[in-house]
């Protein structure tokens, strides 16, 4: 049995932080949109779809992520969301600015492989999500710096895709790569909806400025482009609390730009009647 949302009794959308480059932020801004959304009243669950398990390790779950006693895992749920997905919630860790469904060590080298050439194998996300997204106001999905059937996935159940990317050279070869895989998506699927790129880990250099520049020639146009400086508050933040620079009271300079981005969530995405936060 689930309850819609208790703060907007609507059910979620799904947001995918996706590249399939990696080092670019995507678990990084997973984890301080996480808290920016929750820090606004927001219930927000992050899924861990990269077997690799960063974002379930660095919100404090190696345990969970390595324990090859769970009868189920985030694996099984995807590869059998018809059997699991009312129980999907049980799988759910609490943290404490906001809920994660961890990755599991079974996806490793598994689960796109295993999903490869099933029905409906790009429907799997959606399906596992189901239940969960009463339980929600948004879904944040972090996920594997790969083209393959589980990032298909995110693009194919999600409301919205953040993409981050590095302001140099082979990052932008990179976004032609993604775009391929988003036109591909879009041909059987239907639009996918890009929220925002985000130029992450800017440095303080003329050819990162110039960089800079260029994306934003290229995307400016269509897309909202939010600038995020190399700042070391942004990675200790989750390195050494395992939060967002938010509740680790991290004074940063980039937090207006995490904000614009969490503004461009909530504008496109979620309910106009915000939760109230409580008075601190
Ligand atoms: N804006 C930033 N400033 C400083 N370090 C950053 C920033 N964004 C990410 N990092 C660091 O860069 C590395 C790669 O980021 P990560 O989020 O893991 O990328 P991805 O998930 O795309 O592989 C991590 O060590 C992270 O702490
Ligand atoms: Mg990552």
């Amino acid at each position: 049995m689930t309850e819609t949302s208790e703060t907007t009794g609507t059910t979620a959308p799904v947001v995918a932080m996706l590249n399939q480059k990696g080092g670019v932020g995507k678990t990084t801004l997973t984890v301080q949109l996480g808290g920016l959304l929750a820090s606004r009243g927001w219930d927000v669950l992050a899924v861990d779809l990269e077997p690799e398990g960063a974002l379930t390790s660095i919100l404090g779950f190696d345990d969970v992520y390595g324990d090859l006693d769970q009868p189920v895992t985030l694996h099984d749920l995807l590869l059998d969301p018809q059997s699991h997905a009312d129980h999907a919630g049980d799988l759910v860790l609490e943290g404490p600015e906001f809920d994660l469904l961890p990755a599991h060590e079974k996806m490793v080298d598994n689960t796109a492989s295993a999903l490869e050439g099933e029905p409906k194998a790009r429907e799997r996300l959606g399906m596992a999500l189901d239940t969960l997204r009463d339980d929600y106001d948004a879904i944040l999905v972090d996920n594997e710096p790969s083209i393959n059937v589980l990032t298909d996935n995110a693009l194919r159940n999600s409301d919205g895709v953040v993409i981050p990317t590095y302001a140099e050279g082979l990052s932008i070869q990179g976004l032609d790569r993604l775009q391929k895989q988003i036109a591909s998506i879009e041909e059987y699927y239907g639009p996918v909806n890009v929220l925002a790129l985000v130029i992450n880990r800017i440095e303080h250099n003329k050819q990162a400025e110039a960089m800079v520049q260029s994306l934003r020639d290229g995307f400016g146009e269509h897309l909202p482009v939010v600038e995020i400086r190399k700042r070391v508050a942004l990675q200790r933040s989750l390195v050494q609390e395992g939060v967002s620079v938010v509740a680790a009271d991290e004074e940063t300079d980039m937090l207006p730009h995490l904000e614009d981005l969490a503004g461009v969530v909530e504008r496109e995405l979620l309910p106009e009647s915000r939760p109230v936060v409580g008075d601190e």
